[in-house]
């Protein structure tokens, strides 16, 4: 390990990406917990690692703040280098100058909230006054303002998050880390802290890096979502593009509902769509027309992906339709019907209007919707 000032290295020429993380690989004795994993995002956005538990989340945020080395690859952030192994550089975490959250809310129980907001601008040796301003504000901003005398302990959970937010950010640290810090909160508290935190990081502008495996939470939060699996990146994109535009079966599966088909590209047509025959468990085929994925062709094989929300459910036969089932259930939600159609050993999930009339055991006509039948890799 190189001393803190031989690795304070700042590139010459500034990247246009804020956070650089380039083939990060980090093993855990005989595994590898994070497995080549590269991305970059723009000063000031809000990032989330996204994945099930073990795929290697925290590794790579720990890697980020220096409290674990890592084996190869580099670590770059506004052209300043915390860690990069092939040229003896490593940056010591506490001159990375990062703010952390973390699930247990770890802040003093022995203090004050002032006091624990206090504390890293009095370690910067920020001058009394301007502490005292600065505490204020970022209360304010967290909604702790009448919470500064109280000491920790005697704060809810949610309020204990905050405080440990207000501490995270009172320094204006050049990166924020989140390691699931709603998750010890109950599904109410976390609902609306997570536009709470999103808020407060838009308002104080700070490059944020967030974990979490819950996929609603990672929807509404984030400006790039990362979906991991086993150490790797299986996607990144913006919410809407993750949800949308999955580049595989299991990005697809993982947010969001899907019904999943494993099919093969018979044909093409114009536009990047084509033909692909499916499968169904009991040999049941079916053509349906779909988006294909860049690289597919006659012959690829692949799963095709479509949300419930984009299966057109009628009782009336309307023109071609390829799919013909049978009502299995038929739940009224309010704002829809949250409908199951069975169809060769398949069960397709549907979203259907509310005033659709569904009855159990009846025969309906299934039409996917081409534009949101997606061919993705499998
Ligand atoms: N200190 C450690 N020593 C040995 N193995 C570790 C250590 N930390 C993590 N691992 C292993 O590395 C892999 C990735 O772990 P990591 O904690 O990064 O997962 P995660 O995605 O954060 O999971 P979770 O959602 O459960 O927190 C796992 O297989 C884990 O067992
Ligand atoms: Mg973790």
């Amino acid at each position: 390990m190189q001393s803190p000032s031989q690795a304070a290295t700042v590139e010459p020429s500034a990247p246009a990406e804020y956070l650089e993380v380039k083939s990060l690989i980090k093993w855990f004795g005989k595994d590898r917990a994070v497995d080549n994993v590269s991305f970059s995002i723009p000063k000031g956005h809000f990032l989330t690692l996204l994945g099930p538990s073990g795929c290697g989340k925290t590794t790579t945020l720990m890697s980020i703040a220096g409290l674990h080395s890592i084996d190869s690859g580099s670590i770059s952030v506004g052209g300043l280098v915390y860690t990069d192994p092939k040229r003896g550089l490593f940056l010591a975490p506490e001159q990375r100058d990062i703010g952390m959250v973390f699930q247990s809310y770890a802040i003093w129980p022995h203090m004050t909230v002032a006091q624990n907001v206090a504390y890293p601008l009095e370690i910067r040796k920020v001058e009394r006054s301007e502490i005292e301003a600065r505490v204020a504000e970022v209360l304010k901003l967290v909604g702790l303002a009448d919470f500064a005398d109280k000491l920790a302990t005697q704060l809810s959970g949610g309020q204990q998050q905050r405080a440990s937010l207000a501490r995270a950010i009172v320094a204006k640290p050049r990166l924020l880390l989140f390691d699931e810090p709603l998750s010890n909160l109950d599904l109410k508290l976390r609902e609306k802290m997570r536009v709470e935190l999103k808020r407060i990081q838009k308002e104080v502008g700070i490059t944020s890096i967030y974990v979490t495996h819950d996929q609603s939470e990672a929807l509404v939060m984030s400006d790039d979502i990362i979906v991991m699996s086993k150490g790797r990146i299986e996607q990144k994109g913006g919410p809407v593009d993750i949800y949308t535009r999955p580049v595989n079966s299991y990005v697809s599966n993982f947010i969001g509902v899907a019904n999943l088909l494993k099919g093969r590209v018979v044909s093409m047509l114009d536009h990047g769509f084509g033909e692909v025959e499916v499968e169904t468990p009991d040999n049941t085929k079916a053509l349906l027309a779909a988006k294909l994925h860049v690289d597919m062709k006659p012959g690829s094989e692949t799963v095709l992906s479509i949300r419930p929300e984009n299966v057109k459910i009628t009782r009336s036969y309307e023109g071609p339709v390829s799919i013909v089932g049978k009502v299995e259930q038929a739940i009224f939600l309010g704002n829809c019907i949250d409908a199951r159609v069975s169809w060769g050993g398949f069960e397709w999930k549907v979203l259907a209007h509310p005033r659709t009339q569904l009855v159990e055991g009846e025969k309906v006509f299934l039409k996917p919707d081409p534009a949101h039948t997606l061919a993705v890799r499998p």
